[in-house]
């Protein structure tokens, strides 16, 4: 593929050519534009050796190939990618302004693929003018990998970093295998999945849910969400579709394939789940879903009662794993998990014949280094046929890429 790779003058330009090596490593033809600032971090040469091709960062040079090298660059593409994006190209392009090189190609480009990396000072990224800009380039196509959290350039930390080239070489990826599924006939031309490509959306549930008791407390549970977002991130890369129903995590996704959806309590996981569900090929419910709620919530916060304590009725929430189970159609999958601790492989066994399921994840919370919080899991994936596979301790999102292949293979 042909990738334009456009940079604007942030600090973080100094990481755009690691972007660029990776992206020629994969074995696309790359070329640079960048803009005048750009060039204070990061010089022409630097970006002429590891793209192999000519930048392109000023409307009139005389050497430009062609005299409307916006117009022959657009043609050339197959997608671009903006990386750093700053504030100011990010306003230029939500307004259509074209003053230079780069901001009269992105003009051009309108039925190509945009990503942007944005990167700026967190008070930047959270200015309302700057959030609007991101809200309408997003609502007409354009792709963003969110920044990320962590130290920034003016001594501060908070969201604002950009995201690691080699997240955004994903995304670039992901957005190729987009494009080439939407155009129609090419059938095979999606050749690096693994998954079966008949699973082209799949929807995800990750992370506790918060049962309300009144205005500032409720019951949750340790679940940090990894785990279901290791899934999400292992089907996206893979070039499924990803709906994402999450209960309160810290956890950010930027993968454009992944649309989350946030709910806070089991019955709006259970509303966005059984909505989703039948535009779904498969499922895969790794949320620790609160089995009860408070009877009754209160809306302000409650008073202490004396010394003679408080008892609270639970009733119980529906279970959503279960309701997908009946709601299953020829030709979805449904994948549950489970979290023993007594006769493990047995509940298991039992809890996929009860819920109606193709798969059932078990974790074990004997495993030393698996369950909640941490960052390793070790699974064994039970099969409807009886067969099992168990994985070594490994990284969350390895154990996520096991069981998608596993269970989701051609
Ligand atoms: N689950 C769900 N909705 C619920 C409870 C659980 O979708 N209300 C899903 C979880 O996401 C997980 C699976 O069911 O995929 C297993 O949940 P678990 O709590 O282990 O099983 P239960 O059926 O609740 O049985 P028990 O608590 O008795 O083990």
């Amino acid at each position: 593929m042909n990738i334009l790779v456009g940079i604007t003058g942030g600090i973080a330009a100094y990481k755009a050519p690691l972007l660029v090596r990776l992206l020629r490593k994969a074995g696309h033809e790359v070329k640079c534009v960048a803009t005048e600032h750009a060039l204070q971090f990061v010089t022409p040469l630097t970006l002429e050796t590891v793209s192999g091709n000519k930048l392109y960062a000023d409307l009139f040079a005389t050497d430009n190939d062609h005299t409307t090298e916006h117009i022959s660059l657009k043609d050339w593409g197959d997608m671009m990618v903006v990386a750093p994006a700053t504030a100011n190209i990010i306003g230029k392009m939500a307004s259509g302004i074209g003053d230079d090189a780069l901001s009269t190609l992105l003009l051009s480009l309108s039925r190509k693929p945009i990503l942007l990396a944005p990167a700026m000072n967190t008070q930047m990224w959270e200015n309302a003018a700057v959030q609007r800009n991101i809200g309408y380039l997003r609502s007409i196509g354009v792709e963003i990998v969110e920044p990320a959290d962590g130290d920034l350039a003016c001594g501060t930390s908070g969201t604002g970093r950009m995201a690691e080239p080699e997240e955004i070489f994903e995304c670039v990826n992901a957005l190729m295998c987009k494009r080439v599924s939407a155009d129609a006939s090419n059938t095979n031309t999606f050749t690096h999945s693994h998954i079966n490509t008949l699973f082209k959306r799949v929807l995800v549930t990750a992370g506790p849910t918060y049962e309300r008791i009144d205005a500032v407390r409720f019951i949750g549970n340790y679940s940090s969400g990894k785990m279901g977002f290791a899934l999400a991130e292992a089907l996206a890369k893979q070039g499924a579709e990803v709906e994402l129903v999450t209960g309160p995590t810290a956890l950010k996704c930027n993968h454009p394939n992944i649309h989350r959806t946030d709910v806070e309590s089991a019955r709006e996981m259970f509303d966005a789940a059984t909505k989703l569900f039948p535009s779904c090929q498969a499922a895969i419910l790794s949320a620790a879903v609160a089995d009860y709620r408070p009877e009754h919530t209160a809306d302000h916060k409650l008073k202490k009662q004396g010394s003679e304590g408080m008892t609270l009725t639970l009733v119980q929430n529906p279970d959503i794993l279960a309701t997908l189970g009946k709601m299953k159609q020829e030709g979805q999958m449904l994948i549950g998990f489970a979290l023993e601790t007594d006769n493990e492989m047995e509940n298991a066994q039992q809890k996929l014949e009860r819920k109606n399921l193709d798969y059932i994840v078990l974790n074990s919370l004997r495993d030393a280094g698996a369950g909640f919080g941490v960052d390793t899991n070790r699974v064994t994936i039970i099969g409807r046929d009886g067969s099992t596979h168990t994985t070594p301790l490994l990284s969350k999102a390895q154990v996520a890429e096991e069981i998608v292949a596993h269970c989701l293979k051609k």
